[in-house]
């Protein structure tokens, strides 16, 4: 992939400043930090360019692309090859998803799976190439890193991650994998949604007393943070939580790497940041997460005052999905959410859901949102499950004209509007026969 990356560079580098060029990128974190990587790195070297940040591709949307720029798409296209092979450009692609068309002649493409190589972000390749271009963007690896725990990448730290980690000098520490790792402990487990603690999660006096019984003492300024706490404390801490949490039949695990860098001359838990940047974009306000990424103070502030409505936003989708008529089978909820959640936050709200201990361990949860003319639709299981929520999306979003991505266990879709109750009913008895079926692969 090292050779391809050169090639790359020497072709930017010809391009010049004759043709201007325009990057696109996703709009998740690992997108909007390939972006920051990607634009640094040719601001530096005195290429000029324009981007754009998207949710997806649509086909409006590659036919208003303009041919009289180089196109250069960041953690996108890779499945859009055949729209591309009409534009009369150049076009470059930086890409980790699954390639599902052959490489048009007017495409290059950076992809691992191209090359055989272990999966790795999108942030990472951008890095890559900056690296390439000038040892001096070497600062930028920390944007790869975040990159990196925005895909859930950081499971497995392949060689380039290795050598990613080293260049941020990241540090790194076994522990429980509650964020930020940075703040007071007491306000981490109380606010906790990503990591459900029956007696705790929610309960300032259930915090105090697990505290108690793993032997953490408040100082006189307070709580200490994850990332302060001694190896004895923090081995305390998981086997009180572990104890706690034995009542859920399927917990997933709740320890792992805990990452962190200096970010604004502070040091930050990865996990956070990517959060951050994750909820400004879901906000509709990615230009203040790539300013953000970037170094900018002012975007600083604004993306932290997104990331606190963010929050409030999706507490309030909780608080409507407890109260909101569902759709409930005998294994799956569907929740209609229709205009009362965002159709960027639906995918977030159902996954919380299917962590909640009230899903039990094999249900389906269907969220669904309008977004414009459109309907977004998120699948996800509760607990381990041999179920494939890909398929059965497929299998009823197909006939109406609609897309579907995803994994077996985490799958979205995207239909119109005007096909909501044929989707419904066609959903509704697909999921009814579909008791214990095995995944297949065959989508
Ligand atoms: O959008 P949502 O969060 O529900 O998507 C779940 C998973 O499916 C994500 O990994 C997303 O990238 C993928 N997906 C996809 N193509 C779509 C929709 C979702 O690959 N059209």
């Amino acid at each position: 992939m090292l050779e391809k990356i050169k090639e790359v560079v020497n072709e930017i580098n010809a391009f010049g400043n004759k043709k201007p060029i325009k990057i696109i990128s996703h709009f998740d974190t690992d997108g909007i930090t390939s972006a920051a990587i990607f634009s640094r790195a040719l601001q530096r070297a005195g290429i000029k360019f324009s981007l754009e940040i998207t949710k997806n591709l649509t086909p409006e949307f590659l036919e208003k692309l303009p041919e009289e720029k180089n196109l250069i798409f960041l953690d996108l296209a890779s499945n859009s090859l055949d729209y591309l092979a009409k534009k009369k450009t150049s076009v470059i692609i930086l890409d980790h998803h699954e390639i599902s068309q052959n490489i048009p002649e007017n495409v290059t493409m950076i992809n691992p799976q191209l090359f055989g190589e272990e999966n790795c972000s999108s942030a990472a390749i951008c890095y890559l190439f900056a690296k390439t271009l000038s040892e001096k963007n070497i600062d930028l690896a920390n944007l790869a890193v975040i990159g990196m725990v925005g895909d859930q990448m950081e499971k497995n730290l392949t060689k380039t991650y290795d050598s990613i980690l080293k260049d941020s000098e990241t540090q790194i520490r076994r522990g429980l994998l509650l964020y930020p790792a940075t703040r007071p402990l007491d306000k981490v487990l109380e606010y906790s949604s990503g990591m459900y603690i029956p007696e705790v999660t929610g309960s300032f006096q259930g915090v105090i007393s697990l505290l108690r019984e793993a032997g953490i003492e408040k100082t006189s300024s307070g709580f200490k943070s994850l990332s302060e706490l001694t190896e004895e404390e923090m081995s305390r801490l998981i086997t009180s939580i572990v104890l706690k949490k034995s009542s859920q039949s399927d917990s997933p695990n709740i320890v792992g790497n805990i990452f962190l860098t200096k970010f604004f001359n502070k040091i930050e838990d990865v996990r956070e940041i990517s959060a951050l940047i994750n909820a400004c974009s879901r906000m509709g306000f990615s230009q203040s997460a790539l300013g953000f990424c970037l170094g900018n103070k002012n975007s600083k502030k604004e993306a932290e005052r997104i990331y606190t409505r963010y929050r409030q936003n999706i507490s309030s989708a909780l608080k409507y999905v407890t109260e909101a008529e569902k759709i409930i089978g005998k294994n799956y909820t569907i929740i209609n959410a229709r205009d009362k959640i965002k159709d960027t936050i639906i995918g977030t709200v159902a996954s919380i859901m299917s962590f909640s201990p009230l899903y039990p361990k094999g249900t389906i949860i269907i969220g669904m949102a309008y977004d414009q003319d459109k309907i977004k639709i998120s699948a996800r299981i509760s607990g381990e499950s041999e179920k494939n929520v890909r398929e059965i999306l497929h299998r009823a979003v197909i006939p109406i004209s609609g897309e579907v991505g995803g994994h077996p266990a985490a799958a979205g879709a995207l239909i119109p509007k005007e096909k909501e109750s044929v989707f419904l009913n066609e959903l509704r008895s697909i999921l009814d026969v579909e008791i214990v079926k095995p995944r297949s692969t065959n989508v």
